[in-house]
């Protein structure tokens, strides 16, 4: 698949870094460089669970949050302040980049993304533009708000990645068995090339613009590509994933791309060769077995069982210790739970996670 996007977003010019930066442990675990400690985030800690976000949100439809720079701030920072995590991810959504495009799209308080028409023709591509920086160029102004306050620590930014993003527009919402999605891919590959062509240009377009603002390490959400066997993954899907990826290197080498999904235990391998430096491992597998599906050579980010936080100290403390064991097997580990922290989590007990993490000494 080609990777030449839209140029204007190769032009980019790309901010300058903290200096502090350069000893952040996040970013010295996805390079495969020995940490001070073993750094710690949470796919979802921004929202969710903290009271406080709650208050702010208050009032404010979710997709108007993400484009208000100082809520997004805010927001963001809520988790670094209360946690003393080793990173902020960027608060937004995967969908924020379709809907700045001009597709219709919701995202329902309690169902998450509802497309107003789902994705069926191939006159339906005319409907997803091509994603220009000047789109989203609050997106930029709250990376560089939220880097001139984070200094020292990493602002991961994110996206959806094709399939994933597909999946919404094919199925309309969530869906359980993707199955309208599949039938596309399989009865009409051209057609599913061409969009998924479209998204990893949107995809690659919102990652560069966080880049190029400041963020310093990006996450690849594919969340929902566990649904597919290895083979169809590697012909359907992985292309347009490695052009996202290659995209964000072109732009910047130096910064740290984690790739991500739910149920990828069989598609390690092949998630390994779509390029990331980092790849996000689910509850499922351990990560010593992680590393060696994935070659060896990658960092691995994960992976304890978001369901573990529910559990006693004791369990959790152990099951802490267990995953970072495990972690020790790869050539880099960035702790994080194996999916997004559950909505009814207690504070205090991801609090404990963290500083257990920060405490072991491996
Ligand atoms: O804290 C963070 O991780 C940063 C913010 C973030 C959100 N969505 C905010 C959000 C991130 C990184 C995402 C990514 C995202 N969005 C993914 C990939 C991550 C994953 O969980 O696998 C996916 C699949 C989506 C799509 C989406 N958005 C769903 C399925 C939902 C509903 C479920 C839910 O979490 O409530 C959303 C809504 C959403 N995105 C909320 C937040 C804080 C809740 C909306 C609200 O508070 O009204």
């Amino acid at each position: 698949m080609s990777t030449e996007f839209a140029a204007p977003f190769a032009a980019l010019p790309v901010a300058p870094r903290d200096p502090r930066l350069a000893d952040a442990p996040l970013l010295r675990a996805a390079r495969r460089l020995r940490p001070a400690h073993t750094p710690v985030w949470f796919m979802r800690q921004a929202g969710r669970s903290l009271p406080e976000y709650r208050k702010v949100r208050e009032g404010i439809a979710m997709l108007d949050s993400c484009r208000r720079p100082e809520l997004v701030t805010e927001i963001t920072l809520q988790p670094v302040r209360r946690y003393g995590v080793d990173a902020a991810i960027f608060f937004s959504d995967i969908v924020v980049p379709l809907k700045a495009v001009g597709v219709g799209l919701d995202i329902r308080p309690g169902v998450g993304p509802v497309i107003d028409q789902p994705f069926r023709t191939r006159a339906d591509l005319d409907r997803i533009p091509e994603l220009e920086p000047e789109m989203i160029s609050d997106i930029a102004e709250s990376v560089g708000l939220l880097t001139a306050e984070l200094g020292g620590t990493p602002l991961i930014g994110f996206a959806g990645a094709p399939f994933t993003l597909a999946s919404y527009l094919v199925e309309g919402g969530p869906s359980r068995d993707l199955a309208r999605t599949k039938a596309l891919m399989y009865s009409d590959p051209q057609l599913w090339e061409a969009l998924l062509q479209r998204l990893a240009q949107i995809s690659a377009g919102f990652l560069r613009v966080q880049v190029a603002a400041g963020a310093s390490a990006v996450q690849l959400f594919d969340s929902w590509v566990g649904a597919l066997p290895l083979a169809d993954y590697r012909r359907f899907v992985q292309p347009s994933s490695a052009a996202v990826l290659d995209a964000v290197r072109e732009l910047d080498p130096t910064v740290p791309r984690i790739h991500f999904g739910v149920q990828t235990g069989e598609l390690l391998p092949a998630m390994a060769e779509a390029g990331a430096d980092v790849v996000g491992v689910d509850f499922r597998v351990p990560l010593d077995v992680a590393t060696a599906r994935l070659g060896g050579d990658h960092a691995v980010q994960g992976n304890l069982d978001p369901a573990l936080l529910f559990a006693s100290r004791e369990v959790l403390g152990q099951r802490v210790r267990q995953t970072l064991e495990a972690g020790a097997a790869a050539p880099g580990h960035i702790f994080n739970l194996g999916h997004g922290v559950l909505p009814d989590t207690d504070p205090d007990q991801a609090k404990f996670v963290v500083d257990t993490v920060h405490a072991w000494k491996g």
